[in-house]
């Protein structure tokens, strides 16, 4: 891809790039909407990249191209911009320009943008998106910030630009991943540790249900605020102490919501016992355990998934979840390496004579964070 970015970059520009960056995306095994409940997540990053090739300028102007949108735009710093209006993946780099420049001493650039990512997935294009694009600049402008700095801007361009309040769980796993090891967060004090993955006869995929979330405006936000009510009403100032929470004490839907995230940290635990154990039985069933409760108990699932996760299931998946935000995106299932292609096969005729839409399946490779090429 490097040679494929350089020539990409030279036949838009006339001219070398000097910083060229790969970014991958992420799968989450279990400990899904943790994160912003002082949680506990298991995320790796994966093979899906996005790539940035950047040069100086020796004028106060940004110019960025994008070739999966095959659109581009330029601007002056001391213009003044409205975000109303302004289109979703412009915020995010209009949004990471602007944090930086509160704080750094940028110039001018280019920069140019491919990707291999599938987007709206569930598998975090967009933390690959802002992570690699922050990195990238850091790198031209020899301005040294380490990852979890960048890691933390990333997150704020979702929350205060884009308007998504996400947690720190993608921008981690983005910036911090290792080849062929899943990483596990503890998303209150940030501690985390690496552990390789064997699991041999089996392999972990992901089913795209190709319905797109726009995160931002669904029910991602709502999540967030119930967890906030969750707090008042039990006078608490985090969830650090989840092990000592009683769900019963709530109503629902809030009884259901804390009674997820308790379940869920649970899961992440049982989920290390289980890979330590290289028991991918276990495995299967946490990941059956953990998409019941996105689906019944913190709501986040929609038709199209579940039908999948059942329909994966009975052809041959040890276990399956939706990932992510939710909403749609992909499935994360556990698949015995021989039935692979006949379940893609099944699994992809039922559901497009159900949904009348193709699911797209990835294989993965468990990658590292985030890097110069
Ligand atoms: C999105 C958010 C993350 C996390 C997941 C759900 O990917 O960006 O912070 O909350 O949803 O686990």
């Amino acid at each position: 891809m490097k040679e494929a970015l350089q020539e990409a970059f030279k036949l838009k520009f006339h001219q070398e790039p000097t910083v060229l960056v790969q970014a991958p995306t992420r799968i989450n095994i279990i400990g899904e909407h943790t994160d912003y409940n002082d949680g506990w997540v298991m995320p790796a990053a994966i093979d899906k990249y996005i790539y940035f090739a950047l040069v100086k300028l020796d004028k106060p102007l940004v110019f960025i191209y994008d070739e999966n949108k095959d659109e581009q735009f330029y601007f002056a710093y001391e213009d003044d911009f409205s975000w109303e209006g302004l289109a979703q993946w412009r915020q995010y780099y209009y949004g990471a320009i602007y944090l930086l420049k509160k704080e750094y001493n940028l110039g001018g650039f280019k920069a140019y943008k491919i990707g291999t990512a599938p987007v709206g997935a569930g598998i975090s294009s967009s933390a690959a998106l802002c992570c690699g694009f922050i990195f990238a600049i850091s790198e031209l402008f020899d301005l040294k910030l380490d990852r979890w700095t960048i890691a933390k801007l990333a997150q704020r361009v979702e929350q205060e630009y884009v308007g998504l309040q996400c947690g720190i769980m993608d921008q981690f796993a983005v910036l911090f991943g290792e080849e062929n090891h899943i990483l596990r967060l503890n998303c209150f004090n940030l501690a985390y540790t690496k552990h390789p993955v064997k699991l041999e006869e089996f392999q972990f995929i992901l089913c795209n249900s190709m319905v797109k979330h726009n995160l931002a405006d669904s029910a991602y936000n709502e999540r967030v605020d119930e967890m906030k009510q969750i707090k008042k009403s039990l006078h608490l100032k985090d969830f650090s102490q989840w092990e000592n929470l009683d769900a019963n004490q709530l109503k629902s839907p809030l009884k259901n919501r804390l009674r997820h995230l308790v379940s869920a940290n649970r899961r992440v635990q049982r989920m290390q016992e289980a890979f330590d154990r290289n028991d991918a039985h276990q495995v299967g069933q946490l990941l059956n355990e953990s998409h019941t409760s996105l689906q019944k108990d913190y709501a986040v699932t929609c038709e199209e998934t579940d039908y999948l996760v059942n329909s994966l299931n009975t052809n041959g998946a040890l276990g399956s979840r939706q990932m992510g935000g939710g909403f749609g995106g992909c499935i994360l299932a556990l698949i015995p390496n021989k039935k692979l292609n006949d379940l893609k096969s099944t699994v992809s005729l039922l559901y497009q004579e159900r949904f009348h839409r193709e699911p797209e399946f990835y294989s993965i490779t468990l990658s590292n964070g985030v890097k110069r090429i």
